[in-house]
């Protein structure tokens, strides 16, 4: 039996579901307690979903009949769960103690410590001073050439953690294989006191090679010596011979293991660029805070457990009520690029149609995943949570504390959060809208024209994500926290979170398109409609 087509519990879901409201089940005493926990520094408040006590303990049931604990087991083990690349799924080993390391990776504990040693020292020479360019000046700016994986972990972090910034060294990051933007970057630094990082697994990603390659003429015709390259410029790769090719020096090549996947290598050294921005003891409170998420996902019953309530929540949404998105909110200036992060953790992990073995699913996979800052979001496409046909689940994530003294500024963020989670739940009718009306002064023709446009439907679930402040030890428990519901999202699914084939066929068209710009007579696939945009470009 499919338990996502079959299963009675998913079948009646939406009967039931549609036919209640989300805050008639507050009337059930001690819904807050039951529907909330915390770990690692965060505290998750889940009781404004549309699932009953009942429902969830049949999902975790189902959960365990999954044999989820193996699953788990598997992953932190080693074993090559991402079987179709072969390869284990170990990133989290990264951030565990060191008895943890040698005991899971064996020989390639040494190199993993060597490699994390040879990374703080980096941080330290080049925060004192020590490490300098070319002209013995020292370093003031970082420049972080990367992508995809290689990129949003350190923009998240970057942007989360920015009073953290305390080496005095400036941090940029540069993705986009845009002329604009790397011209827009070039304009605020300076050769001689600018050092590159750049980040690539496979060192032949075409975005990256190509800024590196406008960087590196940048360097060398600011400072007309070939051995700036050597001097100021860092890699962090798996292929050390492209790497070396391009010119960079042997030892300035950190590794980046086969059994971390782009997007969740933030904890190796491609933290590098974050760690130059926020010093080591932060990076390692950052890595200790995934690591409490860690522990708390490996030890907790599986009903106490917090990504895989989260992740059980969500399915809930996606498989049994038919939701199509979530929404992630950030009440946090801070947290504006976490949207962005997740949007590739969530959705270049889990959107797929086939199990690890190649099958059709009969299911739905990954939500579509979208936000921004809260408030923001608030003026934009909120409007759409509220009045559309809709309903769009949502993560809100916020801190008792802001990081900022105008209090009264986070007071009304804070405010406005928890406002917004309780009027998708709550919604207002009909006869509340003539009320208000009425209360208003409104005329009765007023009110016929104007009450159903104020009607708004409620019941959107939504979760609540609080912390004290956002620390990096916080930061560090967040991701962890979604990297390990993806994983738990991804096992019940049965798809492989691990590989990224979608993003294959985009790019070995880009390179036909190419071609044909330089020579129409090339064999192509292209469409007509897509040649006469071609020849558009080629016109121009
Ligand atoms: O987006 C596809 C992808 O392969 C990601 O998985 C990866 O993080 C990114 O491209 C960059 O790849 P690389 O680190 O090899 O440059």
């Amino acid at each position: 039996m499919d338990f996502f087509t079959d299963s009675s519990l998913v079948k009646n879901a939406v009967v039931c579901a549609e036919n209640r409201s989300i805050l008639s089940l507050f009337d059930t005493p001690n819904r807050v307690t039951d529907f909330s926990l915390s770990a690692a520094g965060l505290y998750l408040d889940y009781s404004k979903q549309n699932i009953t006590k009942t429902e969830l303990s049949h999902l975790v049931a189902w959960a365990d009949e999954c044999k989820l604990s193996d699953h788990m087991k598997a992953m932190f083990s080693g074993e090559k769960i991402n079987n179709t690349e072969q390869r284990a799924v170990l990133h989290s080993v990264l951030r565990a103690p060191s008895g943890v390391k040698h005991q899971v990776l064996g020989n390639d504990a040494v190199a993993v410590e060597k490699t994390e040693q040879h990374m703080a020292q980096i941080v330290d020479d080049i925060c004192q001073g020590k490490l300098t360019g070319l002209t013995g000046e020292k370093f003031t700016d970082v420049l972080a050439l990367g992508i995809g994986g290689s990129y949003y972990g350190i923009k998240v972090s970057l942007s989360a953690l920015h009073p953290y910034h305390s080496t005095g060294v400036k941090v940029h990051v540069l993705a986009n294989v845009d002329g604009a933007a790397v011209t827009e970057k070039l304009e605020t630094l300076t050769a001689a006191t600018t050092l590159v990082v750049i980040i690539s697994k496979t060192f032949t990603t075409q975005e990256t090679l190509l800024n590196a390659n406008a960087i590196k003429a940048w360097m060398l015709a600011e400072l007309s010596d070939p051995e700036a390259i050597a001097k100021q410029w860092y890699a962090v790769s798996s292929n050390v011979e492209k790497a070396q090719r391009f010119g960079l020096m042997a030892e300035n090549i950190l590794p980046m293991w086969d059994w971390v996947g782009g997007r969740f290598s933030l904890w190796s050294a491609v933290g590098l660029p974050l760690a130059l921005a926020i010093g080591n003891e932060h990076f390692n409170a950052l890595k200790a805070g995934a690591y409490a998420m860690d522990q708390h996902f490996q030890t907790a019953r599986l009903d106490e457990n917090m990504p895989v309530l989260m992740a059980l929540v969500g399915l809930w949404n996606r498989n049994a009520l038919n939701y199509q998105s979530l929404a992630v909110l950030p009440y946090d200036h801070a947290l504006r690029a976490l949207p962005g992060y997740l949007q590739q953790t969530d959705m270049e992990s889990n959107g797929k149609s086939v199990s690890k073995q190649g099958e059709k699913l009969n299911w739905a996979t990954a939500p579509i995943v979208f936000g921004q800052e809260g408030t923001n979001g608030q003026h934009a496409f909120m409007q759409l949570m509220h009045q559309s046909d809709e309903i769009i689940p949502t993560d809100f994530i916020v801190a008792l504390q802001g990081s900022s003294d105008l209090e009264e500024h986070h007071k009304v963020l804070v405010a406005n959060c928890f406002a917004q989670s309780e009027a998708l739940m709550q919604g207002k009718s009909l006869a509340q809208a003539q009320d208000e009306l009425v209360a208003n002064g409104a005329s009765k023709e007023e009110v016929a024209r104007l009450a159903a446009h104020k009607v708004m439907k409620g019941n959107t679930p939504s979760n609540t994500l609080l912390m004290q402040s956002l620390t990096p030890h916080c930061l560090g428990a967040i991701l962890a926290l979604y990297e390990h519901k993806i994983f738990v999202q991804g096992c019940l699914w049965q798809v492989n979170s691990y590989d990224q084939w979608g993003v294959e066929l985009g790019k070995q068209l880009s390179e036909q398109v190419l071609a044909l710009m330089s020579d129409s007579s090339v064999n192509h696939q292209m469409s007509p409609s897509s040649v006469k945009l071609i020849e558009a470009f080629v016109q121009k």
